[in-house]
């Protein structure tokens, strides 16, 4: 179903609403967060979510199977003790994800790099952009994400220095009803979880109303995935970090 689309809008401060990667790009030095309508043409990313979906056997478990992935996810390796596998596995990862959905990490990089307007590389020795898949019925549809900041990947000094990240979620199918991405205006300050005077701040949903639709998401802005229903839910996700040579580096 096509709905309305809004024009681009500035919807909040510090999250603009806009149409392509160029208007991403520019929108970037007044915005922390945008919301991009039409990142990649519709056809593409249904096309690579198709493929995705029918590569269930290659798809990595996390939190006991509450969400799933193809490619290794940092995040979810590291919070569950698995680091150490994540890296050994690096290389067949990106092999396995090229293997399955050919041209996805390289078109991925290359929306990054048009939505922040600058060079992207991969990091090296992590695995490169990959694909979170979460199904209907599962904690995250019933109940939404866990709420969190995307500080996870940076080194201590990019941390320290508040480099700037930023993570590209790029829908490849959305839900049909919400699993939109909601962005409140509260910066990391050295605690990964939120209070609640942090939960009370002002907010703002994200919309992904068409496959294709992104969101270049802050890293040290809290957030979180909402509710959805009409799954699966399939997002290619690329996380970024500015180095001191201003190229943007990016993992899974
Ligand atoms: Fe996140």
């Amino acid at each position: 179903m096509l709905r309305a689309r809004s024009r681009p809008s500035l919807d909040r401060p510090g999250v603009a609403r806009v149409n392509g990667l160029a208007e991403s790009a520019a929108a970037r030095a007044r915005h922390r967060t945008i919301s991009i309508a039409r990142a990649m043409p519709g056809a593409d990313a249904a096309r690579f979510a198709e493929l995705v979906l029918a590569a269930r056997d290659a798809w990595t478990p996390a939190f006991g199977a509450e969400q799933w992935s193809l490619g290794r996810a940092f995040y979810t390796h590291l919070e569950e003790g698995l680091d150490g596998e994540y890296f050994r596995g690096a290389a067949a990862s990106d092999a396995e994800v090229e293997a399955r959905a050919p041209g996805l990490q390289a078109a991925v990089i290359d929306v990054a790099a048009r939505a922040l307007g600058e060079r992207v590389v991969r990091r090296a020795g992590f695995c490169g952009p990959g694909v979170h898949v979460f199904l209907p019925g599962d904690p995250v549809a019933e109940r939404g994400g866990v709420v969190h900041f995307d500080t996870e990947g940076l080194t201590p000094a990019q941390l320290a220095a508040r480099a700037p990240a930023a993570t590209l979620v790029l829908m490849l199918r959305p839900a049909l009803e919400d699993g939109g991405t909601t962005v409140w205006d509260v910066d990391y300050a050295g605690r990964d979880h939120a209070t609640h005077a942090e939960l009370a701040a002002p907010s703002h949903t994200l919309r992904y109303d068409e496959a294709g639709d992104a969101a270049l998401i802050d890293a040290y802005r809290l957030h979180q995935i909402r509710p959805f229903s009409g799954g699966p839910r399939v997002s290619a996700t690329a996380h970024l970090a500015r180095r001191p040579d201003g190229a943007w580096e990016c993992w899974f």
